[in-house]
């Protein structure tokens, strides 16, 4: 779908972001392996997140959606999951379809490895260029049997079986390997251990002592003990800062911006982006700090001003990996620009995702420097309306949508639809904060 984008004059106002997606799909595995029904509130909106819950379907789990309707303050939905225990789930006949979900894939990857039958599971045209190798790697050292296209890519076939516990050190930063290897940990025999150069995102080792798992975390290391029974529970998923972070950046290009974002998750894994925009000036305040299902949330305050541009690289990288997109539209509005670095894993995400903003930038008549691991992005730069294209990929519609409000002239959007994939009501919500 193609859709116009008239530049905007301010971001204002406030509003609630959907559940985030790391975490909804997370609770749903879980909640499908627990004992008893887990009840889940605010889980994502998002494709990805409905992908999981039609896999696990697939998979003989009860799932079914309630309305509540309180006393006081509005109805809302809860999400249940009628759990089967660990190893509990069933063979699906038809080859599971993960859609555009690479959490999808490789977390169920770890819990079917440890379940004894064969399952085939594969995805939409972008995730079968996706690479596998990075779960079956673990999974295949503790007894589970793959195969996959190419050795690397979806379909994948598992053939499940009895899991032996491993110690893994994880060559690359990936909070879907760890939580995949974590996963299968649950049903292995013995303890397994993974290590990660960089700590990532860490909801799934929050979600297991959540769910009253054996699990002992260390500094960037997480040991689980096979075995032992999920407990199921009631949960509220927090409002995603990833989501979130479109319409911080958004706020940050208008000098007269006053943007308040409610109950969003304040993770410290996650948050390492308003840590940056800090760094470059920016004034986001948080407020209300609370804790949620053992996560950390709050509000977050954004208002318009100066930002002095900077350098993402090395460490910082895994932090801010979802938000790179939307921060290279920011960079072009900065004072010296923005430099990124060790960024390859970007070129494996939904898109290649280096190539895909450096396109729109050009479109959007900026001067952009790629590299292989990375971009340099001069500031100070006109943002010209123009034709773009999220290439199906839900981040880099939802960036580019952000750049035509701070661009010239009207923009045209191709594909535009990409965001239901994390978002399906960013275009409404944006509509209600934006001054044309
Ligand atoms: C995610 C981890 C990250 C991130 C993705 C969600 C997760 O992927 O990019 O959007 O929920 O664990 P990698 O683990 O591939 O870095």
């Amino acid at each position: 779908m193609d859709r116009r984008i008239q530049p905007a004059k301010n971001i204002s106002g406030g509003l609630r972001l959907p559940g985030d997606k790391s975490i909804s799909h997370r609770y749903a595995m879980l909640g499908a392996i627990a004992e008893g029904e887990t009840v889940i509130r605010n889980y994502s909106t998002g494709a990805d997140c409905a992908s999981t819950l039609r896999c696990l379907q697939q998979l003989g789990v009860e799932i079914y959606r309630k309305q509540v309707k309180p006393e006081i303050g509005e109805p809302f939905e809860q999400l249940h999951i009628r759990g089967r225990g660990l190893r509990g789930l069933e063979p699906s006949r038809e080859t599971l379809d993960a859609g555009n979900s690479g959490s999808t894939i490789r977390m169920l990857s770890g819990l079917l490895a440890g379940h004894s039958f064969d399952t085939s599971i594969t995805g939409d045209e972008s995730l079968q260029r996706r690479p596998m190798k990075r779960v079956m790697e673990p999974l295949s050292q503790m007894g589970a049997r793959f195969e996959a296209r190419d050795g690397n890519y979806p379909p994948l076939r598992i053939h499940g079986t009895k899991l032996s516990g491993i110690h893994y050190e994880l060559p690359v930063p990936s909070a879907q390997v760890k939580s995949s290897v974590l996963l299968a940990g649950l049903l292995a025999d013995g303890e397994t251990t993974v290590v990660e150069p960089v700590q990532t995102r860490d909801h799934t080792e929050i979600a297991l002592q959540q769910f009253g798992a054996d699990i002992t975390r260390r500094r960037r290391s997480a040991t689980v003990r096979g075995g032992r029974a999920l407990k199921a529970r009631g949960l509220t998923v927090p409002g995603d800062l990833s989501s979130a972070a479109f319409f911080i950046c958004a706020a940050l290009l208008f000098p007269s911006s006053d943007l308040y974002l409610h109950d969003v998750g304040l993770n410290p894994t996650r948050t390492a982006l308003l840590d940056f925009l800090c760094g470059m000036g920016a004034s986001v305040k948080l407020l209300n700090l609370a804790e949620e299902s053992g996560e950390l949330i709050g509000d977050i305050h954004v208002s318009g001003g100066k930002l002095t541009g900077g350098r993402i690289e090395g460490e910082m990288v895994a932090g801010l990996i979802d938000e790179i997109p939307i921060l290279a539209v920011l960079g072009t509005q900065t004072e010296q620009g923005l430099s990124i670095r060790d960024a390859t894993e970007l070129r494996v995400k939904e898109t290649d995702r280096i190539a895909t903003v450096a396109d729109n930038l050009l479109r959007m008549g900026v001067s952009v420097e790629v590299r292989p691991d990375g971009l340099d992005i001069p500031g100070q730069q006109h943002l010209l309306g123009a034709e773009l294209d999220s290439f199906g990929d839900h981040r880099i519609a939802m960036a580019f949508t952000i750049a035509a409000l701070a661009a010239t002239t009207e923009s045209l959007l191709h594909h535009s639809d990409a965001a239901i994939i994390s978002f399906p009501d960013f275009f409404d919500r944006l509509g209600h904060i934006t001054e044309l």
